[in-house]
């Protein structure tokens, strides 16, 4: 789970700052955009590496589900009689959605892949322009799909918050003021992510990003 994690995680800074390019304008998005299409070129031939890091992608979130599997399987199986009585708390709210908050995060990455790069749900839907497509998108007027993505945005935060926090624990981590200072760091880098990824449609709903 920590391994595959991290990849995506690192992943998702990476394209949070290629997101916050948006403020820099639609030609500097439009090119951006453009170039993740051209990463590696000329020692590979155009959008390999763009297809290599989506294979790397979709193993990696089919190892993390995986890996979620079998830890919940091992876990009713270290205890096949469950607890007559579960106290309602466990641990932070960020832990005890990591499931329902997984579910969320993976249909929402079919709807944005089906948004933001095929165009097929995208009211503009243009594949050479990016930036008018993620302006389309969170427009006054489609505020239901901007709901929807700072749902999503808010429920990767809190994974995350829990997800980085264990990762450390399962790579070694177990002092406890290490474990504080994971707690902290966890919790700042998911501040820090959620911000980055929901200023770009709260800008295009106050108009900064037009
Ligand atoms: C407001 C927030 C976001 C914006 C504005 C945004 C924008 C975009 C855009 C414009 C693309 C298409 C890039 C291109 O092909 O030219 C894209 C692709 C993608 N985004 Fe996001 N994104 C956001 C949040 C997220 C989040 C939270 C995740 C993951 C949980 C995510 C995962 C992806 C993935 C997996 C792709 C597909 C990359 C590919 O084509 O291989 N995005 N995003």
């Amino acid at each position: 789970m920590a391994v595959t994690g991290i990849l995506l995680v690192l992943f998702l800074f990476a394209h949070m700052a290629g997101n916050l390019k948006i403020f820099f304008g639609g030609a500097t998005f439009d090119h951006y955009a453009h170039w993740l299409r051209t990463i590696g070129t000329p020692l590979l031939p155009e959008t390999w590496y763009l297809w290599i890091q989506r294979t790397v992608l979709t193993v990696a979130v089919i190892g993390h589900v995986a890996a979620a599997a079998i830890l919940a399987r091992r876990a009713r199986k270290a205890r096949p009689v469950r607890y007559v009585h579960r106290p309602k708390v466990q641990g932070s709210y960020a832990a005890r959605t990591m499931r329902w908050g997984g579910v969320i995060i993976l249909l929402f990455v079919i709807y944005h892949v089906l948004d933001l790069t095929t165009g097929t749900v995208n009211p503009v839907g243009d594949e050479q322009h990016p930036y008018a497509n993620v302006v389309a998108d969170f427009a006054p007027g489609h505020w239901y799909v901007t709901v929807f993505y700072a749902l999503a945005i808010v429920a990767v935060g809190f994974h995350l918050r829990h997800g980085i926090f264990s990762a450390v624990r399962t790579l070694g981590q177990q002092t406890a003021r290490g474990e504080r200072i994971a707690r902290i760091s966890a919790l700042v880098l998911s501040v820090v992510l959620v911000a980055g990824y929901l200023a770009v449609p709260f800008a295009v709903l106050i108009g900064l990003v037009k």
